[in-house]
């Protein structure tokens, strides 16, 4: 059978739409995806310039992204110099958007109203207000949404939740989550996105969705969670970064009634500990994920011992690899969209649009108990 083509439209040209599309270029059978293709029909930016010359770079990619240019995933796309003919364009099936934060809401209720399924880049939207129209516009429309939660489709988170739930490291205690880099805050314009305020910037909404992912992934859904329960903020602090008033880094205490609580941390000013980015504590020993949290593609199970009176099950150290396929990891979620939509259904299993209004909801309250110049930010739900 030939596989289905997904028709992609892009919003914007920066970082990660380059990194999407380029992996939206590998061949599909490196992930054993032979029933999906991915074809990119248009391009859209606030420069047809900018829009030209990002086709121009896909164009000529080399290595494992020649296989989609080579096989015809760019023929006839189209460069635009805005979004709206993105938006109009009747090649597109699915518009992916890249924005920077404070516009997602803007730009997916842009694609829905102009009858577009969506994947929205993380965070979902600014504020949770903005998160409930557009799902109610998807619904109302019958659209495909989803949030680009790429870590979700990652075969390794697969291969996690399937340990924990199976009990074989005994009953689950906590887990601590982390996601920091050195951004080199004193180093950037004041106006790049990651420090200005009217952008949403800040560790919180950019990097805080990676340990809340991890939380959710394994407290959120672990079989003890029977009626899916959201979770108690106990705790949460963000240190405010001087000349700009953005977060530059941020901690949340979130408890799962019955399951177990998640002490979770993004950090803008230094790298975390890259051997133990995430680690899940059983009564039996840890489940401990090498860096990055994103992206893992390595854990260890780590005893908790030795203590020869414990009957356990788990005795020594074992760590287990799950290589991504060739390039960045980002496929495996463009997979899931297109099969979604060929199946007509309206929202991802894995990454429900429920959780994405849960995660808001907690980022909201985090914000708004934190002392920075984002925390009285309002998004742009109703206009
Ligand atoms: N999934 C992931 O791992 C991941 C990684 C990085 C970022 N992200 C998310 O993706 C989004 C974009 O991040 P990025 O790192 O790609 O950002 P970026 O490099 O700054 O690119 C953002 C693009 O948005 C467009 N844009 C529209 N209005 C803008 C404005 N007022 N100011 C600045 N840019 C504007 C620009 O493209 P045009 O000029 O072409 O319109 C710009 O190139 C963020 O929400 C971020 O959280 C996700």
């Amino acid at each position: 059978m030939s596989p289905f083509t997904l028709r992609w439209g892009i919003i914007s040209t920066g970082n990660i739409a380059n990194t999407f599309c380029k992996d939206l270029l590998v061949d599909p059978s490196t992930r054993k995806a032979d029933d999906v293709f991915h074809k990119i029909t248009a391009i859209g930016s606030r420069s047809v310039n900018s829009a030209q010359s990002f086709l121009n770079n896909l164009n000529s990619s080399q290595d494992h992204f020649r296989w989609g240019v080579s096989n015809g995933a760019l023929d006839g796309c189209s460069a635009y110099g805005n979004y709206d003919q993105v938006y109009n364009d009747p090649n597109v099936d699915v518009v992916y958007i890249a924005a920077p934060h404070t516009l997602h809401h803007k730009n997916c209720k842009d694609a829905l109203k102009a009858g577009k399924n969506v994947l929205c880049e993380k965070p979902f939207t600014l504020d949770a207000e903005e998160a409930e129209e557009l799902i109610g516009l998807a619904r109302e429309k019958g659209l495909f949404m989803m949030e680009a939660v790429w870590t979700r489709f990652q075969p390794i988170t697969y291969a996690i939740q399937e340990i924990i739930a199976s009990g074989r490291l005994g009953k689950l205690k906590r887990i601590t989550a982390d996601n920091s880099l050195d951004f080199k805050l004193d180093d950037r314009v004041e106006s790049h996105r990651m420090l200005d305020p009217a952008l949403g910037g800040g560790a919180l909404l950019d990097l805080g969705p990676y340990p809340l992912v991890w939380a959710l992934l394994i407290l959120h859904h672990h079989p003890n969670n029977v009626d899916r329960s959201s979770p108690k903020i106990l705790n949460s602090y963000q240190t405010i970064y001087g000349r700009t008033g953005v977060d530059s880094a941020s901690r949340m205490l979130l408890e799962w009634d019955g399951v177990g609580q998640a002490d979770l941390r993004c950090d803008l000013t230094c790298h975390g500990y890259m051997d133990g980015v995430v680690i899940v504590t059983c009564e039996e020993g840890d489940l401990v994920v090498v860096a990055p949290p994103s992206k893992p593609q390595t854990f260890h199970i780590i005893p908790h011992g030795p203590d020869p009176s414990r009957q356990g099950k788990v005795i020594e150290k074992e760590t287990h690899h799950y290589p991504l396929s060739p390039g960045h990891g980002m496929a495996y979620e463009a997979d899931e969209v297109a099969r979604c939509i060929q199946a007509n259904k309206k929202e991802s299993d894995r990454m429900p649009l429920e959780e994405s209004l849960m995660v808001m909801r907690i980022l909201d309250e985090v914000r708004r108990n934190g002392g920075t110049k984002t925390k009285d930010l309002r998004g742009t739900a109703g206009q």
